[in-house]
């Protein structure tokens, strides 16, 4: 018998006497084996123990590819077990509710101030961003701000006119996604000769009134490439010398945003041109941190019309928001401040150098063993394009992608766009994580495939215009 007595005691049975148990307490089938099989597409009728069901989704997921050995993917797939800690106590932390969780908030106000200084705004205080769920996000969102600005600069004219955004044919798809989305026109510098990016003057010329801006991309997608950013913006302070059109420039730096700060400091790419009005970047790219989290950051106010801001109060507070979706996870921006906290700009230098010297040695270890062309050197973004040498005719990248594939190995091969259809290449994005020794497997795993490929009577591929992985 206690010796304190609660307020009441409640009689057992229904009501008042009986613990609530939340269904998911209860072990479905407490003997163990299944009795029956769950269906594959239609939600099952009963629940399952959670060991069951967790061994049946954990095995089905063995057959994914190991992302360490995908050098087709820009995004990070090794983090330190203290961001591992950090995001598993974030994971029910929701972005959008800056009431409940006024610090996760403050922590992606510091990375915005953080970046601000990093692509050197002006003045870093009055530069305005957001965090996103990955670089394409952060285009429509800048693409939008173009599109309002244009429209209040065209308010007569508009709607009949038709609004274009120029760029290099190269641009990664989540742009053509915002011309399709947003209804502008999409004006494509083509590629030409060994030009396989944006060409400033070819550029310059499709602008006109219409133009809500020119994309910039450090680096490309295609081949890692930097496009000439401080180049094009030059060539549109010549348009508007000549014809009084003032045309903003986007820089997407989806991957160089967090490369060129720390390896190329004297390259102009940034805020630092008055004519870039706004950047994107990838957190989940070489800022370092798992899948989905972007950026995108406007010089100042004016780059941003106010009227694209919501307010929202239902959540507590009266939060300014600029995003496509509502909810989103808090884990990736409170990893993306503990990787800034952690490295640093020093610690960020370090990573991005050992993935750009990794790439050099792999594009040279490539380049020597003779049967192929390299198209980049790993020497802008940590990574290279190359294509099979004139001579190279019993195979083609296409060949080479499979091979690598069965031993481990993601490669991606695809041909290049107008008007460079005629060119089909492989690309290896050298990341955190992919070591030397890595990459070195890596280099003999290729050389191992060659005999086998150079004794083929002609390429095995028949679908050349089937790229194999190539992804964002
Ligand atoms: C230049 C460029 N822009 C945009 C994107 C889209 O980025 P995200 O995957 O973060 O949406 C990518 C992805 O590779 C890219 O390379």
């Amino acid at each position: 018998m206690p010796l304190h007595r609660g307020n009441t005691e409640a009689p057992d049975g229904d009501g008042p006497g009986r613990l609530s148990v939340n269904p998911f307490f209860g072990e479905a089938n407490p003997v163990g084996g299944m009795t029956e099989a769950p269906p594959r597409h239609r939600l099952p009728d009963a629940p399952m123990a959670p060991s069951s069901a967790y061994q049946v989704v954990h095995d089905e997921l063995m057959l994914d590819g190991n992302s360490r050995l995908n050098l087709a993917t820009f995004v990070t797939t090794w983090m330190e077990p203290q961001a591992n800690a950090l995001m598993a106590e974030c994971r029910d932390k929701n972005m959008i509710d800056k009431d409940e969780y006024p610090r996760t908030a403050e922590l992606e106000r510091r990375c915005v101030a953080m970046l601000a200084d990093l692509w050197n705004a002006p003045d870093p205080s009055s530069a305005v961003g957001c965090s996103t769920t990955g670089s394409s996000e952060a285009c429509m969102l800048a693409g939008m701000a173009l599109k309002r600005r244009w429209m209040r600069r065209n308010a007569d004219r508009y709607p009949g006119a038709r609004p274009n955004l120029v760029m290099g044919i190269n641009v990664q798809v989540c742009w053509d996604k915002f011309c399709n989305f947003w209804e502008v026109e999409p004006r494509l510098v083509p590629m030409e000769g060994e030009r396989f990016h944006l060409d400033p003057q070819a550029a310059a010329e499709l602008c006109d009134e219409n133009t809500i801006g020119v994309v910039g991309i450090l680096g490309s997608t295609f081949d890692g490439s930097y496009e000439p950013i401080a180049d094009l913006c030059a060539a549109l302070d010549t348009v508007q010398e000549r014809t009084g059109l003032d045309v903003p420039v986007h820089v997407d730096g989806a991957s160089g945003g967090m490369v060129a700060p720390f390896l190329d400091e004297d390259l102009e790419w940034d805020f630092r041109l008055p004519r870039v009005a706004s950047i994107n970047s990838s957190g989940h790219k070489y800022g370092l941190v798992y899948p989905g989290v972007g950026w995108a950051l406007w010089r100042d106010k004016e780059a941003l019309p106010e009227e694209l801001v919501f307010r929202v109060n239902y959540l507590g507070g009266d939060m300014p928001t600029f995003a496509l979706n509502f909810s989103r996870p808090g884990a990736q921006v409170v990893a993306q401040y503990y990787s800034f906290l952690r490295l640093g700009r020093e610690g960020y230098r370090a990573v991005q150098q050992a993935a750009r010297d990794v790439a050099g040695q792999v594009a040279e270890a490539v380049e020597k063993l003779g049967d192929f062309r390299l198209l980049t050197r790993g020497d802008q973004l940590p990574v290279f394009a190359f294509t099979t040498a004139p001579d190279v005719t019993a195979y083609d990248v296409f060949d080479v992608s499979r091979r690598m594939r069965e031993a481990g190995w993601l490669v991606p091969a695809y041909t290049f766009p107008p008007h460079r259809e005629d060119l089909s290449v492989l690309r290896v994005v050298c990341r955190n994580g992919f070591s030397t020794d890595l990459a070195e497997l890596f280099v003999e795993d290729l050389s191992r495939s060659l005999p086998e490929l150079r004794r083929q009577p002609r390429p095995a591929t028949h679908d050349k215009g089937a790229a194999t992985g190539f992804h964002h």
